[in-house]
């Protein structure tokens, strides 16, 4: 039985004031909220801060990026066994604004990947095909290119205990969602394509839509039965709109 998974992605956004706020506004309503995993990914410095905030709430707390190294001569670098230090449980890679502006190929992702799992951290691994892919009829073949960077060098036993975000990369921050039934069709083919590997993995892991999640379509996309969780941007800086997609997923889910 998979638990689904709500995560906020705060990117570069916040302040001391707003982790505060937004975490103390969270926190009031996380009672009502049960059979869900809820977490957030604020940025890297106020993680520590963050952690404190949440002060035992069962809200999770994710880094947005890891460096594929543990320790040494990487300025401004931050490790797996740093994030774990203080408290981190999962890590978001592979996020197409890496990709992107950071020029991380699938083998840097897949490095990252690797070294969280040895050091007990749970990768929340993106993929997603960007407009012109989608465009060219290519949306399987990326994703399954992404998938494989890990699958052909880690064995598909590197996937037990961690989530795969499906996030196309033309709905990100464009208010452009992609549909809900087409984003099941994905993710079914996803699982499927873990399932030939191993049945059992491919019905633990957890794979989570991302792009233009909202309030508004939360709940045609919880009514998917491959879609597990989702990975929330710009929606995630707002506690009572947060708030909303995590108590759809609980109504829908449950
Ligand atoms: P968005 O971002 O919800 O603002 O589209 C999602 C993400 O990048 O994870």
């Amino acid at each position: 039985m998979r638990r689904p998974f709500i995560m906020g992605n705060w990117k570069l956004n916040g302040n001391k004031d707003i982790v505060n706020k937004l975490i103390f506004n969270l926190c009031q309503k996380m009672n009502d909220i049960t059979g869900c995993v809820v977490g957030i990914a604020p940025p890297v410095i106020y993680l520590e801060r963050a952690r404190e905030a949440l002060n035992n709430s069962p809200i999770v707390l994710a880094a947005q990026n890891v460096d594929v190294h543990l320790s040494g001569a990487f300025t401004g670098d931050i490790s797996a066994n740093m994030l774990k230090d203080v408290g981190i449980r999962y890590v978001i890679i592979g996020h197409s604004e890496r990709r992107v502006w950071h020029k991380e190929t699938d083998e840097i992702i897949a490095q990252k990947f690797s070294i969280l799992k040895k050091i007990g951290l749970i990768p929340i691994l993106c993929i997603g095909e960007t407009a012109k892919e989608k465009a060219e009829g290519r949306t399987k073949e990326i994703c399954i290119r992404q998938i494989d960077a890990i699958l052909c060098s880690q064995g598909v036993d590197a996937f037990y205990n961690t989530v795969i975000a499906y996030e196309p990369v033309w709905s990100i921050g464009t208010g452009k969602s992609e549909v809900p039934t087409q984003v099941q069709i994905l993710h079914k083919f996803i699982r499927d394509y873990i399932m030939k590997k191993d049945k059992e993995i491919a019905n633990q892991i957890i794979i989570q839509y991302g792009g233009s999640v909202t309030n508004e379509n939360a709940e045609e996309l919880f009514s998917q039965p491959d879609i597990d969780g989702v990975l929330v941007g710009g929606a995630s800086l707002q506690a009572k709109v947060f708030l909303e997609i995590i108590t759809i997923a609980m109504e829908k889910k449950s």
